[in-house]
């Protein structure tokens, strides 16, 4: 269901209304094909973030796992190279119906193939995300 129809309604629990809430978007640069994002940028009680990258044709989720470590994946979906939307419970393509857990596996197709994900190193300043 969309997040607009969800509003219309207005009967759903609180729970689905959050999952609509816009994920944070951060603008980052790349370099030697790496994205690298300093730390004082990452809102401390935010998990997910979705990064845009002139350099790259679809966006990057960065994930913050419950160890502060972080993962990211490309939001191409594995179908059709859709771009895929994210909210916090995982991810879907509006093309045709696909969805992802917050970890990039399939949870529903057409789409066959979990998405694309890249490592993702860190030292005490920054984060660097390895796009090569
Ligand atoms: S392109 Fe994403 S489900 Fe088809």
């Amino acid at each position: 269901m969309a997040c607009g129809m969800i509003g219309l309604l207005g009967v759903l629990p609180v729970t689905m209304l959050e999952s609509c809430m816009t994920l944070p978007m951060l603008r980052t640069t790349s370099k030697n094909n790496n994205i690298v994002i300093s730390k004082t940028k990452l809102a401390a009680e935010k998990k997910i973030f979705v990064l845009r990258n002139d350099d790259l044709q679809y966006d990057v989720l960065l994930v913050k796992n419950l160890d502060n470590t972080y993962y990211a994946m490309y939001m191409q979906c594995t179908h059709n190279d859709n771009p895929v939307q994210a909210n916090d419970k995982g991810l879907f393509c509006t093309a045709h119906g696909s969805t992802f857990d917050l970890e990039g596996k399939v949870t529903n197709g057409p789409a066959t193939q979990s998405l694309k994900k890249y490592l993702v190193s860190e030292d005490a300043d920054s984060l660097t995300i390895h796009i090569n």
